[in-house]
């Protein structure tokens, strides 16, 4: 478990969104005119603190690898802001950067993705694939240092030497992640945001994958921002969380207590249903969100967790909740958080 004290509320962000949307343009008709737009992200505001590792959880569709991949400049950002604080101290504005303006930056701001099988390419070795970013961002460095540097990276994330020889499909699930884990560290990043990085993994092999990106994460004073679509997966790794729905936050807090005393009933209603509830935490009976997530093109108004909501009001269609809080460090996109138990009688 990391810190939580290291990492205060007076830790200036690294990385700061404000009001960030990523809307996908759809285009439709014998014209091919613009009839509608994705919302996979529609509003998000969110400090990154350095050293800190943030949570990201929402069910599939929620919009999370996009948040990821806006912050790595891979998606078009519709409106909004992402501030970060480049190591050399400038503060950068990456939504106005063109990709090759970004690319100084990618070196600092890493991502590890969620298939280990796709993600990388099965015609390089694994000497190639970890030293792709070495030769991208770090020019001055001749083969041999690259060649030294792979090897360090592949024992630091706990593979052999020997096998930077080999090729992606010599490798198991958790191995072929280690290796995009190695490549992520090549550039000696500052943040990685790891999407989903045991989610197509074996049970029995996540908690090592999740325990080395936690050394990782400690040893080399990472921040990470850790998304996952199962919130069980979380807990015991970020500090502070985010729960996402339909594009938007819904609850941000710190991870231990939003465990202890999820607010927004969507936070509820994914707790209630993890598996094998911890008796030391106050648990309700489970709540079945009935239906699947709406399509981010056509978002209920006002609230967008309305439609499955179990104490949806007639006034929730009105506006988009702001977020209020709810305890010390925890805010909450619902106006009645207070009265839930009451409500839903
Ligand atoms: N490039 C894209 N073009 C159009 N729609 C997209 C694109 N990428 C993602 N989406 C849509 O945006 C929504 C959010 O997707 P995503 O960010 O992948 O969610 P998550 O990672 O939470 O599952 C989904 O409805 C998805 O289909
Ligand atoms: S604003 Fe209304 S619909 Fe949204 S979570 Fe709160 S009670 Fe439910
Ligand atoms: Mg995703």
């Amino acid at each position: 478990m990391t810190d939580t004290d290291a990492v205060t509320t007076t830790t200036p962000p690294i990385i700061e969104l404000k009001d960030l949307k990523v809307w996908f343009p759809v285009h439709g008709g014998i014209f091919a005119r613009h009839i509608a737009d994705v919302k996979a992200v529609d509003g998000i505001s969110l400090k990154v603190r350095e050293g800190e590792t943030l949570g990201v959880v929402g069910e599939s569709g929620c919009g999370k690898s996009t948040l990821g991949k806006a912050v790595m400049g891979l998606v078009p950002v519709t409106s909004g802001s992402i501030q970060f604080q480049s190591v050399s101290g400038e503060s950068v504005e990456l939504t106005q950067l063109s990709r090759r303006e970004y690319r100084p930056y990618r070196s600092e701001i890493q991502m590890i993705y969620q298939d280990p099988y796709s993600s990388l390419n099965p015609r390089l070795s694994v000497e190639e694939i970890v030293d792709e970013p070495l030769r991208v961002h770090h020019r001055s460095m001749n083969r041999e240092q690259r060649r030294i540097r792979v090897e360090e990276l592949l024992e630091r994330v706990g593979l052999r030497k020997e096998q930077a020889e080999r090729y992606p499909h010599e490798f198991s699930g958790g191995q072929r992640q280690r290796i995009g884990i190695a490549r992520a560290l090549a550039t000696r990043p500052r943040i990685i945001i790891a999407d989903e990085p045991v989610s197509a993994l074996d049970v029995s092999i996540q908690a090592q994958v999740i325990n080395l990106m936690q050394e990782l994460q400690q040893d080399l004073g990472l921040t990470l921002i850790f998304i996952a679509h199962d919130i069980s997966v979380v807990q015991h790794v970020s500090d502070r969380m985010v729960v996402m729905y339909l594009g938007n936050l819904v609850e941000v807090g710190q991870t231990e207590q939003i465990f202890r005393n999820p607010a927004h009933p969507y936070t509820r209603a994914l707790l209630s249903a993890i598996p094998r509830p911890d008796p030391e935490l106050k648990r309700e009976g489970r709540i079945v969100l009935e239906g699947d997530v709406p399509s981010p093109m056509n978002k209920p108004s006002g609230c967008g967790f309305r439609t499955r909501c179990p104490i949806a009001q007639p006034s929730c269609s009105e506006q988009v909740p702001s977020m209020i809080q709810v305890g010390k460090r925890q805010r909450a996109a619902c106006p009645y958080v207070d009265q839930y138990e009451e409500l839903l009688k």
